[in-house]
């Protein structure tokens, strides 16, 4: 669809960034904090990029004014951040951390105080270790009660002052990672159980969209999926139906439980026939389709392009790119479903994820006519590595054309008829990238620190800081 003249963004467009506590905070065992899962899987041999962890990681946590200053001065309107479960409950549930609770208090009120609207995101992936250990953490359904009993805790703290809330980030992969690939915590190669996990997952999201409603009824609520569109290697139809597949399997397999409460009936019937359906109660689709989110909160980063892949194949997980050498990703597939496989008409990242800012577009049109939710950005950005050059000069044009392509791609989305009702890049500062150390930056705010040196932890603002901050003050006008 071409249109004559594009539609502006809205006013009162949320123009924002986002991060997540592991990735930011430090201070992993400060003022009565628990170890999460991630204090824990980091220091195992071998799992992260150069044995990286988030011990320290940028120190937001001390440093927390001057983020939000430097925030403030490109003009954010909006910041998401994410609590660690473990600061507010160190063991999960029981007695609550006081010390925790007032670390938030503190973020959200300066935020505030700098007219940036906070989005508070409830589990960006760090488990407290303590649920882990007593009950498998998502394995079992004693973590709904305590997941919700959490996050009414931050309800009732917070709602008054936090309007917009993320409830899971990227069910989707913290449950293929953690249980089908193993490459996060807890490690585990087993499909059975990871869509026993998943299904859980499902439930505890439901359960404290329900609650959101009894303590912030003026508030909205959504989860973030990760969204990697597919699209068919060409249009022999076997390559279209393996398509299907993967959209079926990918992605409405979380979609329509989030707007419907239900799973897709082909991707179902798969999972049936190949013995890995999950075990469903009584009630549970009642309580999934009782759930509607308020938004679908969507992190995208890349397309995924896939092909026929016949019966007789093995299972291929992949080997994912976690050094930035460029090529070292290899394809995965499932037999009987897809494949995937290169598109040759976009360019690659040099972790090898394709750069695709028409596939933002045509997702955000898909959810649209799909479930007539709105969309909220939650995450969009470029991991690369960026140079500090003399004279604190950090020229990231590579991360201003992403950006830039990106936004265009939502502002046709918008035209399309999409409501859209914000954009957080990812990331405001340089964070650590889980898996693939403090090499692969994605922030508009340089920190000087690698992966064994957290340095000094100067904050120096990049190229794209400046291009944001005059995107951000003409409204989308300037790109
Ligand atoms: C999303 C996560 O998967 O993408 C973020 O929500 C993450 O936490 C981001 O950092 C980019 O992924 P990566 O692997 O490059 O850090």
């Amino acid at each position: 669809m071409e249109h004559h003249n594009k539609s502006p963004f809205p006013n009162g467009f949320l123009w924002g960034a986002a991060s997540a506590a592991y990735q930011i905070e430090g201070a992993w065992d400060a003022d009565g904090k628990g170890p999460s899962v991630w204090d824990t899987f980091t220091k195992q041999e071998g799992t992260t990029f150069q044995g990286s962890n988030g011990d320290i990681a940028v120190d937001h946590y001390h440093r927390y004014k001057e983020d939000i200053a430097l925030m403030a001065e490109q003009g954010l309107k909006a910041y998401r951040f994410s609590v660690a479960w473990s600061r507010i409950y160190p063991i999960g549930r029981g007695e609550v951390n006081e010390q925790g609770l007032a670390f938030y208090d503190d973020l959200i009120n300066e935020l505030l105080a700098h007219g940036i609207e906070p989005i508070l995101t409830l589990y960006h992936w760090d488990l407290p270790q303590a649920l882990m250990d007593e009950y498998g953490g998502w394995e079992s359904r004693r973590i709904i009660e305590d997941f919700d009993h959490y996050a009414v805790t931050l309800f009732r703290r917070y709602g008054d002052r936090v309007k917009y809330w993320v409830s899971l980030n990227e069910q989707n992969y913290f449950v293929s990672y953690g249980y089908e690939t193993a490459l996060h915590p807890p490690g585990v190669r087993d499909r059975k159980r990871m869509y026993e996990v998943n299904h859980i997952a499902n439930l505890a999201n439901a359960t404290v969209i329900r609650s959101f409603r009894s303590w912030v009824p003026d508030g909205m609520i959504g989860p973030s999926f990760a969204y990697k569109p597919y699209y068919p290697i060409n249009s022999d139809p076997a390559n279209v139906l393996a398509y299907e597949n993967s959209e079926d399997l990918n992605n409405y397999f979380w979609m329509d439980i989030y707007a419907w409460g239900r799973y897709p009936t082909s991707a179902w019937r798969y999972l049936e026939e190949n013995g890995l359906t999950p075990t469903v109660q009584p009630g549970d689709f009642e309580l999934l389709a009782s759930a509607k989110p308020d938004f679908m909160g969507v992190n995208y980063y890349r397309t995924t392009t896939v092909e026929h892949y016949g019966l007789h194949n093995e299972l291929e997980l992949g080997l994912k790119n976690t050094s930035g050498a460029k090529g070292s990703t290899k394809h995965s597939g499932i037999p009987g479903l897809y494949k995937t496989a290169a598109n040759p008409f976009v360019e690659t990242t040099n972790w090898d994820w394709d750069i695709d800012p028409q596939g933002l577009r045509i997702g955000m049109r898909r959810i649209m006519n799909r479930y007539q939710l709105p969309v909220l950005i939650t995450e969009n950005g470029l991991g690369e590595f960026d140079k500090l050059e003399e004279g604190e000069l950090i020229r990231d044009d590579y991360r201003i054309a992403y950006l830039r392509s990106h936004l265009a791609a939502i502002q046709d989305a918008i035209s399309d008829g999409v409501e859209v009702l914000g954009y957080c890049a990812w990331s405001f500062t340089d964070l650590l990238s889980w898996l693939n150390g403090y090499q692969k930056r994605y922030g508009f705010v340089y920190v000087d620190r690698d992966e064994l040196d957290a340095k000094e932890l100067r904050r120096i603002k990049k190229e794209s800081y400046y291009w944001y901050k005059n995107v951000i003050k003409s409204n989308g006008e300037e790109l």
